[in-house]
């Protein structure tokens, strides 16, 4: 049988607030091999029977089920809208009309009528306090009310309520963008929250990345200085009336009882200011001041659909400790970012303090040194009586444990869970194997993912500094893509890099860029720049490459491309014969084969600018081809293979030795073919050279780290990439495992193998940059790739190596068209050879290659045919389950 599932719009299963006709996708089921669509159908409907038709695209002779952007359709803003999909196949086979999937409109920027209010005076300017917003207003019916939508926003962080209820599932709204350039608001439905008569809007309000002490500089109010709020209800009658109630100058304004939230130090909080009902229709709001209005721009409003930040999962404590200095200390067992909430009961006045943090020392001691001046701490006081419960509002933490340095009464482990925190995403990956260790490092890696996609790709979520590094997201993003549906959260932080981009082009180490104008640190200072660092500045590039090739999304690539030019416009003009240089650069960054002390790894930064910017401006001119711009690709093309050439001049002598001698060079030159042909082997052995100089251990940081397994594994060296990636001592991804580790750590040497840390400046346990390594473990151990020629898993190429001595291994990508399953075993089959069974399942519209490296003979082919490809042996097949058996020559 032939079904729709998984109607996607704008790759988001529910979409709430939408400029325009949103990109449609959707998931094809069948029972059948081989299935390719023939046809679609899609209608638009006002409710969820279709008794109101709106548009009906008719019958579409097409194959495509993903990325389709209808034209042309006219609609309201503020309203729900339904589409449904039916499709028919290359058996002849049509499918019935699918669930119907549904979004609600934005309002565009110029219907805003509403103002920004605020609670706060000019002088609330060096507080962070919270404070409270309301209006009642009267209905007379509801009864002819088709339907309600709020859209709402703020400068700072807002809570929305209606009729004292909680609108929405979502936190840390409207998140963190380039506000002057780009702020967002949430949508919501309040249909069902209605009533007749007296109905009350309210929000609470905090001061967030907007207002309050922000960066390690720690300046507050880099946005401005006080907090806002702005809302419209749009109400919508069943006789086509219209009413709209809007932010003006009749609301009322309270303080509230968060005393101090801010990002870094943590949540103040006293119950005992709490006022019972005051987001109720009845509240009487006499006593409440007026509120002021707030000049700022509105045309810089956009609607956040989706990926806002949410609670995503809880997690009961593992134990209590008392530590040896007498500590009362909760294990949550799992270093994640969010917040802790408990119940409580005691006498008015009494307090809660925790304090979290993410490692003990080596005595066993709490350990808050390296969350440098962030304080990450929470005070609640208790208004006395009935049991109490608690969660922090405006704030998040990094931790996995916490320390009790009040609590009234005795502490029970049941009055308290951490609250996993972040931007609501789709999990796409899962990963199992017969080695445990690896399987826990694949876990470090989601979990450094969950704990740094708090609404930007954060560095760290626990120190004071939790900023949207561009060299981490880079290296990041390719991995954060198998593991998660990333699409429309990078696609909103790549808006902001290219609203904060500089006039020539040039990209600020941070996204959202709080660094310029505000910084005073003396890295930053003596050589002038909070921009344009390589590998950190190619984010720009990178990012939307990528999100091109694992989603086939040619929308953000457009809304990119002049970004993506600006960066290659500013290298090159910053060039001198092809050699690009500028001010400070990161370089290898927290490498190992930095000089004792520093963070700057031993390859030159002539080689890391140059390496990038070769590889950037090659997938600019990809990007360009895609697009159609036919100009720029011959261009930049042409420009790439200049860089190549002067490359190849300046570090290769001419017997062929990288004149580098680092493994981060190596790499580079390797991963992105900057080496000649003929010094290939050279290239590869002297990598191996180095490698063996250190015992098999990299010695690697941010730049060469993410590729080394590659640049080993597409040179014929797949034993030596697995080697490295189960390397178990010190340094090794394993070492952390084997250390505890529960999330990636930002050094290798975070917690050294005699107990000892790195110095407490710069030491995250929560730094996602060298999971990078994940991109490896879905690409290449199980072998699960796009095809550029058909991006976004349109066409797949599945080429699993087996090794490690793992004895099996599972892996699933959850891809727009489906799952893409890879599952292998091998057992020893006498001198030298193996038999492997593999299982791969391959999504309906698609079309996969399958590699079986090494193969000698093919066992059972379940139907395919293979033929001797190279050394390995390739089928070529549709979507299906397939189950092949073969030997292949031992690997080690
Ligand atoms: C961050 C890094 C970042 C680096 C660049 C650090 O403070 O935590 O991850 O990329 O600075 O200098």
């Amino acid at each position: 049988m032939l079904t729709i599932e998984n109607i996607l719009l704008d790759y988001a299963q529910s979409l709430q607030g939408t400029e325009q006709f949103p990109l449609v996708g959707w998931q094809i089921h069948s029972d059948k091999k081989n299935v390719i669509q023939q046809s679609w159908q899609l209608q638009i409907g006002e409710d969820s029977a279709f008794t109101q038709i709106l548009h009906d695209t008719g019958r579409m002779e097409s194959v495509q089920s993903q990325n389709i952007q209808l034209t042309g359709i006219e609609l309201v803003y503020s309203r729900r809208y339904f589409v449904r999909v039916k499709i028919s196949d290359n058996y002849g086979e049509e499918s019935s009309w699918s669930q119907p999937a549904e979004f609600i409109t934005g309002l565009p920027a110029e219907k805003w009528q509403g103002a920004f209010i605020s609670a706060e005076q000019p002088e609330d300017n060096a507080t962070s306090k919270g404070s409270l917003l309301r209006k009642a207003f009267y209905l007379d019916r509801v009864d002819d009310i088709s339907s309600v939508v709020v859209h709402a926003s703020a400068l700072g962080i807002y809570q929305f309520y209606c009729n004292g209820q909680r609108v929405g599932n979502d936190e840390l709204t409207p998140g963190w963008t380039s506000y002057h350039h780009h702020l967002l608001y949430q949508t919501y439905d309040l249909t069902p929250l209605l009533q007749e008569g007296k109905n009350a809007v309210a929000a609470s309000l905090g001061a967030g990345w907007y207002k309050g002490d922000m960066s390690f500089n720690r300046y507050r109010n880099y946005y401005g200085d006080r907090t806002a709020f702005i809302c419209q209800v749009v109400i919508h009658y069943k006789d086509g009336r219209q009413q709209t109630l809007v932010t003006d100058e009749l609301w009322r304004a309270s303080d509230s009882p968060v005393l101090f939230s801010e990002i870094y130090d943590g949540e103040t909080y006293d119950a005992r200011l709490e006022q019972a009902g005051w987001n109720d229709a009845d509240f009487d709001d006499s006593q409440w001041r007026s509120v002021s209005l707030i000049d700022a721009d509105k045309a810089v409003l956009r609607p956040q659909g989706t990926a806002t930040v949410q609670q995503i999962e809880t997690i009961d404590p593992v134990a209590v400790l008392i530590t040896p200095q007498g500590d009362t200390v909760v294990d949550f067992g799992q270093n994640l970012t969010g917040w802790v909430s408990f119940t409580v009961k005691g006498n008015v006045g009494d307090k809660v303090v925790l304090r979290h943090f993410e490692v003990l020392d080596a005595d066993g001691n709490v350990y808050l040194a390296n969350l440098r001046t962030a304080k990450q701490r929470i005070e609640y006081t208790l208004k006395g009586g009935e049991e109490e419960h608690y969660h922090p509002h405006f704030t998040f933490q990094g931790f996995r444990y916490v320390k009790i340095e009040s609590w009234p009464g005795t502490f029970d482990i049941h009055q308290v869970k951490a609250v996993v925190v972040h931007s609501q995403m789709q999990q796409a990956g899962d990963f199992s194997c017969s080695n445990p260790h690896l399987n826990q490092l694949h876990h470090n890696i989601l979990w450094g993912l969950k704990g740094n996609f708090v609404d930007v790709p954060t560095d760290c979520p626990q120190r004071d500094e939790r900023l949207g590094w561009t060299g981490d997201a880079q290296i990041f993003c390719r991995t954060a893509s198998y593991l998660m549906q990333t699409r429309n959260f990078f696609a909103k932080w790549l808006t902001d890099l290219r609203h904060d981009q500089t006039a020539e082009g040039g990209v600020p180490h941070v996204i959202p860029d709080i660094l310029t104008d505000r910084c005073d640190e003396d890295r930053f200072l003596a050589q002038g720049n909070t921009h344009s660092a390589a590998a950190w500045a190619d984010a720009a590039v990178i990012a939307p490459w990528t999100i091109y090739l694992m989603y086939g999304d040619t929308t953000t690539l457009r809304n990119q491309y002049a970004s993506m030019k600006g960066w290659i416009d500013f290298m090159r003009a910053h060039a001198v014969d092809n050699h690009w240089r500028y001010k400070l650069q990161f370089g290898d960054w927290v490498a190992l084969d930095a000089k004792e002390g520093s963070y700057f790894g031993a390859t030159p930064n002539e080689l890391t600018c140059m390496a990038y910017y070769a590889w950037s401006t090659l997938l600019f001119a990809k990007a360009a081809k895609v697009l159609g711009h036919e100009a720029d690709y011959q261009e930049y093309v042409a420009l790439y293979q200049r860089i190549v050439h002067s490359f190849q001049q300046a570090f290769f002598t001419p017997t062929g030795r990288l004149a580098v001698r680092t493994q981060t060079a190596h790499i580079l030159a390797l991963h992105f073919n900057l080496v000649p042909d003929a010094f290939r082997e050279r290239t590869i052995n002297t990598l191996l050279e180095l490698l063996a100089e250190h015992d098999g251990h990299l010695v690697t940081g941010f730049v060469g780290t993410p590729y080394f397994c590659h640049a080993l594994s597409q040179n014929g060296h797949a034993k030596e990439a697995w080697d490295l990636l189960l390397k178990d001592d010190f340094p090794s991804w394993l070492y952390q495992v084997k250390a505890g580790a529960t999330t990636i750590w930002e050094h290798w040497d975070g917690i050294k193998p005699d107990g000892s840390m790195w110095s407490p400046d710069m030491n995250s346990f929560n730094h996602y940059a060298y999971g990078a390594i994940g991109e490896w473990i879905y690409r290449a151990a199980a072998g699960i790739d796009t095809d550029e020629s058909g991006p976004g898993f349109k066409q797949i190429r599945l080429k699993p190596l087996i090794g490690g001595g793992l004895e099996w291994l599972n892996a699933r990508y959850h891809s727009l068209y489906g799952d893409i399953n890879v599952g292998w075993k091998v057992v020893p089959a006498g001198e030298g050879v193996s038999r492997v069974t593999m299982e791969v399942d391959i999504p309906p519209n698609t079309q996969a290659t399958i590699t079986l490296v090494d193969a000698e003979e093919i066992i059972a082919d379940d139907g395919l045919t293979f033929s001797a490809e190279g050394g390995d042996y390739q089928a070529v097949t549709g979507s299906g389950y397939y189950q092949l058996e073969y030997r292949c020559s031992m690997p080690q």
